[in-house]
């Protein structure tokens, strides 16, 4: 045993002198280690896990330093993914999307394919005044059609905006809730009315 390890020592400097070891592919071996030993469940796919789109390729490549140039690319294809509601309401039921805002399920190996998700928004933003409990990723949201008013600018904005986040702020933390399924266009609506619509009790 301890032969062994003084060999191999010896031969790592040696190797070390004569040239520099080429580095293994570190993405293969953890791929090939995830393909092995992961299993889609339910909603939870292996796909989630092995396979990037543009946008997480590059937020990858460059995740400590991104040029402007980066950016631009990273936001002008995301932008392209967003698509207007198709009834041409950007507003719906603000109840329900308090009720969306709330919830955090959805996505895993515990939930039933096909199953509603939530958006999970209260993890990372204060929204009403009236819910205590709220993370700080993200910028507080309240009274935030109050301060910014619902013109239909705002309104495309803010639905581009929670349809996929990337498309204006490269590699954000907030999730693509419509590019990615995550929420229908229903619940898009829903959520748009919690914070646009001044009956909600975030504008009041
Ligand atoms: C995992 C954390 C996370 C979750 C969950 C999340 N967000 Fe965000 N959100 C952020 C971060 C971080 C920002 C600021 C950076 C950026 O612009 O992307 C942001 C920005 C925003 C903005 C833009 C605010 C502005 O000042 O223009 C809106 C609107 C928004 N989020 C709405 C939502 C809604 C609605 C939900 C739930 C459906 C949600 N977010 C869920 C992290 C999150």
């Amino acid at each position: 045993m301890k032969k062994t390890l003084i060999a191999l020592l010896g031969g790592a400097t040696l190797a070390g002198c004569a040239t520099i070891a080429a580095e293994p592919d570190y993405r293969r071996v953890a791929l090939d280690l995830i393909k092995q030993d992961f299993r889609t469940k339910g909603p939870a796919t292996l796909e989630r896990v092995t396979v990037r789109d543009e946008a997480q390729q590059l937020c990858s490549e460059f995740a400590t330093e991104r040029s402007s140039e980066v950016n631009s690319r990273i936001e002008a294809s995301q932008m392209q993914t967003i698509k207007a509601p198709a009834n041409g309401k950007y507003l719906g039921s603000w109840q329900e999307g308090e009720k969306i805002a709330q919830s955090g399920r959805g996505m895993q190996s515990s939930d039933a394919l096909g199953a509603a998700n939530g958006g999970n928004c209260y993890a990372c933003h204060q929204i009403t005044k009236q819910e205590i409990s709220f993370g700080n990723i993200g910028p507080s949201l309240y009274q935030y059609g109050k301060i910014r008013g619902n013109s239909e600018e705002m309104l495309k904005y803010t639905w581009g905006k929670i349809y996929n986040a990337q498309a204006y702020a490269a590699c954000s933390n907030m999730p693509r809730f419509g590019h990615n399924g995550i929420l229908t266009e229903a619940q898009l609506q829903d959520v748009m009315a919690l914070l646009l619509d001044p009956a909600s009790p975030v504008n009041k």
